[in-house]
């Protein structure tokens, strides 16, 4: 039985706005819409595409979506940034509204979207348990219940009579998701926010949501853990500059995800700007050869940053995370800070010794932050950012089925003592 059908769904913001942002255009909209006509701000054929920096202020962040879900499927929304996967979540939540388009959904939701919606800030834990579950259409007795249940999954007992606006983002989030997952929706939507969580809450919920679709829920699941994703889901839909690109078995599309971009991935070209802190290529080498040349495990590999500073900046951080071809974390590593960098310079290099990582396929995730007097500053925050191969130069001894196992390798400092 379906549960969800989407069609032919548009959705158009005008960047940085909720309406059109100028009376006379919105204006104009309702005046061609009241005449039958096609509003006029539609026609704009802006790519939702953030590093095209084109000149209008229009996006789509979501183009002729097609799709629908059976009850207890779950299906991973899986993109890059400003794909469009949350702007999905939100018109299925009802919280913002299509451009134009249908949507049926059959059966009680319950939403996990960005942390900020869904629970009221001035009301506490308990109170929000009972809002919420009043909202999904449960009696009280019917949500007392589960109000042990959903305390005890969460995590927060101690908070549980102070106002949710005093809770860490953390603790907000504990939650939020038990309030979600407990109050037995028939359709569940989650929004990344797993990533705030530790990893043991991240695994406890991806455990809830398991069984919330073994129990023949549906789950709609949008995460750049492709771990996470592969491990819940079934099915899967890709969207890309608000377009479904695929939509299929969850392993197909994940593959399409790392592999729709391979022709040379390894270097990428972008504009970011925060900050007076410019950012325009990043790309992983061996040294002294080309972006376009292959990647030979034995020689020095760098990761070279190009940028230009309008004024010299303190305290930055580049973090760089290595995964694997299924998206498990394999390594992180943090660098700069104490280093500052001015505006004379415009390229910075990691170096990673010869031989260090063996051959095989990683996926980068970076993440640019500024630490300051109050924490930190994200400047840059992009999963799967690049995707490089290392191969081997030849095969060496010790290789095992002709491929040498494992990400890593490296020759440890071996002791002979007596004692
Ligand atoms: N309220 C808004 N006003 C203007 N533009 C918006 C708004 N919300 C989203 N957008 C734009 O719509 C596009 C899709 O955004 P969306 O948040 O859905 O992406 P996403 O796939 O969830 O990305 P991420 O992985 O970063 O969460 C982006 O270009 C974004 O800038
Ligand atoms: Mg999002």
């Amino acid at each position: 039985m379906e549960v969800i059908k989407v069609e032919n769904l548009y959705k158009q913001y005008r960047l940085g706005q909720v309406t059109t942002g100028s009376i006379a255009h919105d204006f104009n909209r309702w005046w061609q819409t009241v005449r039958g006509k096609e509003d006029p701000y539609e026609k704009i054929t802006g790519l939702n595409n953030r590093e095209d920096s084109g000149s209008n202020d229009y996006v789509w962040a979501l183009q002729d979506i097609n799709f629908s879900v059976k009850q207890g499927e779950v299906l991973g929304i899986i993109g890059r940034n400003g794909a469009g996967k949350s702007t999905l979540l939100k018109i299925l939540s009802k919280v913002t509204s299509p451009t134009k388009g249908n949507i049926k959904i059959k059966g009680r939701i319950a939403s996990l979207l960005e942390v900020g919606t869904g629970f009221h800030p001035e009301l506490t834990g308990r109170e929000n348990i009972f809002l919420n579950g009043a909202i999904l259409g449960m009696t009280k007795s019917e949500i007392r219940s589960k109000f042990d249940e959903i305390v005890a999954f969460s995590g927060v007992e101690k908070y549980i009579d102070t106002p949710v606006k005093r809770y860490s983002s953390g603790m907000y989030v504990r939650l939020a998701f038990a309030v979600a997952a407990h109050l037995e929706p028939e359709i569940l939507i989650v929004d990344e926010v797993l990533a705030v969580g530790d990893a043991e809450f991240q695994k406890k919920c991806l455990g809830k949501m398991k069984d919330v679709s073994g129990e023949g829920r549906t789950v709609l699941f949008v995460s750049h853990n492709m771990a996470a994703v592969k491990s819940l889901c079934t099915k899967g839909i890709l969207l890309q500059n608000g377009k479904v690109i695929i939509e299929g078995a969850i392993d197909s599309v994940v593959k399409k995800y790392y592999g729709g971009e391979r022709d040379s991935f390894n270097y990428r070209l972008c504009n970011y700007e925060v900050d007076g802190f410019h950012l325009y290529s990043v790309g992983v080498k061996n040294s002294n050869k080309a972006f376009d040349d292959e990647i030979i495990r034995d020689r020095e590999i760098i990761i070279e940053f190009n940028y230009k500073l309008e004024k010299d900046i303190n305290g930055l951080y580049f973090n760089i995370k290595l995964k694997d071809e299924e998206g498990s974390f394999i390594l992180t590593t943090l660098s700069l800070g104490e280093i500052n960098i001015d505006i004379d310079s415009n390229c910075i290099k990691m170096v990673i010794p010869a031989g260090f990582f063996n051959e095989g396929t990683f996926n980068l995730d970076l993440l640019v932050i500024q630490k300051n007097e109050n924490g930190y500053k994200s400047y840059i925050q992009e999963p799967d950012f690049l995707s490089f191969d290392v191969l081997p130069e030849e095969r060496p001894l010790g290789t095992w089925m002709g491929k040498e196992l494992g990400f890593l390798r490296h020759t440890f400092e071996w002791k002979k003592l007596l004692k």
